[in-house]
Formats: C-alpha cells, sequence, structure tokens
C-alpha cells in the first residue's frame, strides 16, 4: 500500500526530495582568486548567433524589462550608456513604439547615416519646429534627388524674425562637408579646423554631392563621454522592444520597429511554451531572418528546448519571482528562480539564459550568472530611478516612483492582457489579474544605481575568483542555507542609522 501511495506521489510530484531553491536559499562558495574588482570584465553575449544573425553584446548583463513602469526612451537610453540593454514595453501604441526605438537609435551615433533634411522651399517656421521636434540644432538642405544644397542651423534661424521666409534665404550654401568613407577622427579634426557641429558626408553623383550621412560634434563628444556605452555596428546605442506572441495581431508591430532600426526583439508572455509562441518564432524566423529574437518566459528544460527549437536566440526565465507577480499564487504555478534558471541552462546549450525577475540586491545578479545565466532583467530595481516613466511620489517624507506589474488590471487595462492570454477582454471585472500595483523606493539617476549594481556583480566575482562572465558561469558553485543563515547574511542586532547606498533597509 505504501509502495503504491509513494509511486503516485512521485508520479506528481518531480524529484520530491530535493526542493526547488530561490536566490536566498542559495549563496556563492569564495574561491581562489587572482583578480580584483576592477579587473573583472562585465562583458556579455545577449542573444546567440548563427549563420544568418550576429549575436547582441553587451557590456554588463543587464536588461530593463518591457513594463509600462519601467522602460520608455529616457530609461532605454540611460541604461544603454551604462552597456545594458532596454526593452521598451508593448503598452505603447506601435507608432509611439517605434518611434521611441528610432529616439534611441538616434540618440548618439559615428555618423548618422540618414540624417533629417529640410528642403530649400520650406519655410523657416518649419524648419525650427522639425528641429524643436527632433531636438536637432541644424538640418542639411537637400533637392528631391538628395543633392545637398546647403544647411540650415538654429543660429540662422533665431536671428530670423520672418518665420515665412524660406530656408534658402537663410541657409549657409557654401557647405563644408567630406567625402563618404571619412573616419570619425578625421571628421573631428575637419570640424575643430573650421569651428562647426555639423559635418556633412557626400558621395558624387556625376557633378552632383549626394548627401550621404552626417558626423556631429555632439556625437563625437556623447561617445567620449560614454565609454561603456553598449553600441551597434554604426556605434548606435542598443535598444529592444517587446511584442505579443500572436503574428497576425502583431506584425505590424514587428515591422515598424525593424523599420525603426531595433536591435532585438523580446517576443513577451507569461507562458512561452505555447502553440501560438511556435507560430510567432516561425513567421519572425522567415519573414527577419538577420532579426535576433528573445523568447519567454519559461521555467523548466522542456519549454527551454522547445523555445530554442523554435528558433529563439534567447531563452527568458521567470514565472512569477518578481516583487509585484501574482501568478504563483493566483494560478497556482512558477518555478523557484534559481531552480528555474539551473535547469533551463542545464540545457540551452550556447543559446543565452535571460534570468527575469525577482532580484532586489545586487548579489542576486551575481547568483543568477553563477547558476549559468546570461544576462538579468530587472524590474523593481530600475522602478525606482530618475528615467523610469512616472513622478516622483512624496509618501510620509519619503520618496518613491510607481511599479505595478504587467498583469495588473491597471496594465492589463492598456494593453498588456495578451501576455497574461486574456486579450479581447475590456471589462475589468472579467479580468483575472497576476500582478499588483505600488510603489518603490525613489533610487535617483539609473547611472550611480546600476554603477552599485554592477559594483556588486563585481565584488561577487573577484570573491568567486572569475576574471569575466563566462568563468562565472562556469566555475561557480553555491551551497544551500538555512533560514537562520538567511538572516545572518542581512544586518542583524544593529539598528541602521546611516543607510547604504546599496542597501535600502
Ligand atoms: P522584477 O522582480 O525585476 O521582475 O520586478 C520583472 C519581471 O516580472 C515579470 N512581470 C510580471 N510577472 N505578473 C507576473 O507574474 C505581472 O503582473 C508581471 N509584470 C511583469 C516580467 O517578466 C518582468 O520582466
Amino acid at each position: 500500500m505504501l509502495e503504491i501511495v509513494e509511486s503516485y506521489v512521485r508520479q506528481k510530484v518531480l524529484d520530491p526530495v530535493t526542493k526547488a531553491l530561490t536566490f536566498d536559499d542559495l549563496t556563492l562558495i569564495p574561491m581562489y582568486s587572482e583578480k580584483g574588482p576592477k579587473e573583472v570584465e562585465t562583458q556579455t553575449i545577449l542573444t546567440r548567433e548563427n549563420d544568418e544573425k550576429s549575436s547582441v553584446i553587451l557590456n554588463i548583463p543587464i536588461a530593463s524589462a518591457a513594463m509600462d513602469t519601467v522602460t520608455e526612451e529616457n530609461l532605454a537610453i540611460a541604461l544603454a550608456l551604462e552597456g545594458g540593454i532596454g526593452i521598451l514595453h508593448k503598452n505603447l501604441s506601435v507608432k509611439e513604439q517605434a518611434s521611441q526605438v528610432a529616439a534611441v537609435k538616434r540618440w548618439m551615433s559615428a555618423m548618422i547615416s540618414d540624417p533629417i533634411c529640410a528642403k530649400s522651399d520650406w519655410t523657416v517656421g518649419k524648419a525650427k519646429g522639425t528641429m524643436e521636434r527632433r531636438k536637432i540644432s541644424g538640418l542639411p538642405v537637400v533637392n528631391d534627388q538628395r543633392i545637398l544644397v546647403g544647411i540650415v542651423t538654429r543660429r540662422d534661424i533665431v536671428s530670423c524674425s520672418d518665420s515665412d521666409q524660406l530656408v534658402s534665404s537663410v541657409m549657409t550654401k557654401e557647405v563644408i562637408y567630406a567625402s563618404k568613407g571619412i573616419d570619425v577622427k578625421e571628421a573631428q579634426e575637419i570640424m575643430l579646423e573650421h569651428r562647426i557641429e555639423k559635418l556633412p558626408v557626400i558621395e558624387p553623383l556625376g557633378s552632383e554631392l549626394k548627401l550621404a550621412g552626417m558626423f556631429t560634434a555632439v556625437d563625437i563628444q556623447k561617445r567620449a563621454e560614454n565609454p561603456k556605452a553598449a553600441l551597434d555596428e554604426e556605434k548606435r546605442l542598443l535598444v529592444g522592444a517587446a511584442v505579443g506572441d500572436r503574428w497576425l495581431e502583431q506584425k505590424e508591430r514587428v515591422k515598424a520597429l525593424v523599420k525603426a532600426g531595433v536591435d532585438v526583439i523580446a517576443v513577451d508572455t507569461a507562458h512561452g511554451d505555447t502553440a501560438n509562441m511556435k507560430d510567432m518564432l516561425s513567421n519572425l524566423n522567415q519573414r527577419y531572418p538577420h532579426l535576433p529574437i528573445i523568447a519567454g518566459n519559461v521555467t523548466t528544460s522542456e519549454a527551454t528546448l522547445h523555445l530554442i527549437e523554435w528558433g529563439a536566440d534567447a531563452v527568458k526565465v521567470g514565472q512569477g519571482p518578481s516583487a509585484i507577480c501574482t501568478t504563483r499564487v493566483i494560478a497556482g504555478i512558477g518555478i523557484p528562480q534559481m531552480t528555474a534558471i539551473m535547469e533551463c541552462v542545464g540545457v540551452s546549450g550556447d543559446t543565452p539564459i535571460i534570468a527575469d525577475g525577482g532580484i532586489t540586491h545586487s548579489g542576486e545578479i551575481t547568483k543568477a550568472i553563477g547558476a549559468g545565466a546570461n544576462a538579468v532583467m530587472l524590474g523593481t530595481l530600475l522602478a525606482g530611478t530618475n528615467e523610469a516613466p512616472g513622478e516622483l511620489i512624496f509618501h510620509q517624507g519619503k520618496r518613491f516612483k510607481i511599479y505595478r506589474g504587467m498583469g495588473s488590471i491597471g496594465a492589463m487595462k492598456e494593453g498588456s492582457s495578451d501576455r497574461y492570454r486574456q486579450e479581447g477582454e475590456s471589462d475589468e471585472k472579467k479580468m483575472v489579474a497576476e500582478g499588483v500595483e505600488g510603489r518603490v523606493s525613489y533610487r535617483g539617476p539609473l547611472a550611480d544605481h546600476v554603477y552599485q549594481l554592477i559594483g556588486g556583480l563585481r565584488a561577487g566575482m573577484g570573491y568567486c575568483g572569475c576574471k569575466d562572465v563566462n568563468e562565472l558561469k562556469e566555475k561557480a558553485y553555491f551551497r544551500i542555507i538555512s533560514g537562520a543563515a538567511l538572516r545572518e547574511s542581512h544586518p542583524h542586532d544593529i539598528e541602521i542609522t546611516e543607510q547604504a547606498p546599496n542597501y535600502p533597509g
């Protein structure tokens, strides 16, 4: 009798002896070390390469969550400048999400290959409006064949009182330009010599000069100021964007994002191991063979193998670990995050795993990578930064920002219900929430906060004797700890009087 019962339990409960574990159950084991925190490398591969696709490479292993209280244009720019990548959420309209991709891509570049131009028959008012809207200080002036005929800058326009005057009457006609093929250093020298801030690049078309791009002094300065930035081949900031998992409903969104220059698409759903995902990945790979794709979320080795077989270039792991998630208690499903990461990494081969959710301290970034992930995705930890969407809130003398799950009623009403397979439901009473809405402590500028997070990762890598992310993935080992040991890990028997920047008490 007992044997029959035991065998039934073994069928129902996989591996009943070993508990599934999360971050607080485990600690990394310190090891012989030859590198200090400052000497370790934090570069990582976000998506795999294959014959058709190149890898997306980050300088720090952090992606931001595709959530409407976390990632819009400002945070995506700030995170890419630190070496990570922002994944723009999909509660934005197609037009808005694509325009935010374009804004990140335009923020900085070696040479702008398709500069925004004016026509000589535009009015000064129109040129001024374009400059203001696009936040730029000058426009090359071209004709219909993109032949360069002048350049108009904010300075030319400020001194012009009549906004109906034509651009042709205020633009500089003797343009200083360079020929295609010039490098950044040469461009900088020409700009310095002539004291100009914009240098159009041309290629000859018969006897005329066809505009082929433009260098700007601002871009060159931005690059010098942001040496860690995560960049594409044209030295533009990297950016990703989330889409849903139904091809027919998402194809226009994908098209617009690709046109805007997105570097990676994240097919974002709470349950990635589905027929919809299979169809989505097949369509994406057929129609956009060069586009890197992150797919998720999953938490089992079977699901990881499915996503890889269906064409994912990275697999995102996490079902229910986040601070705002209620999936585990509402639906009763999910796998504790460290076990989930290890089970997925165990079968993923050279396809990167992105550990998504549940990270509240920098040490958990080290643990997630030690478990084998290539990168982490952060929501809670970034939602309180200046650059996250939303205003500061003051409550009982402290500063906060709003953070909500994409499965909260508020977010689902604005479009994310498809992430939880409740698309088409507009009656809020019929929505079944899998997330909550709340506030998180204000964290200040993203750059300072990410510095602390990466500082923690670097320290952990130093303790584990690992010189880079790959070594941490391969060489790190853990021990399971008790509840008493966890209490010992946090500050105890002290009333904290000075808050540490990386340990909000
Ligand atoms: P953290 O822990 O960094 O996690 O805040 C961010 C990740 O949480 C997921 N997410 C949700 N999961 N209900 C869930 O079960 C939700 O409402 C929800 N919203 C976001 C998502 O994977 C994100 O990257």
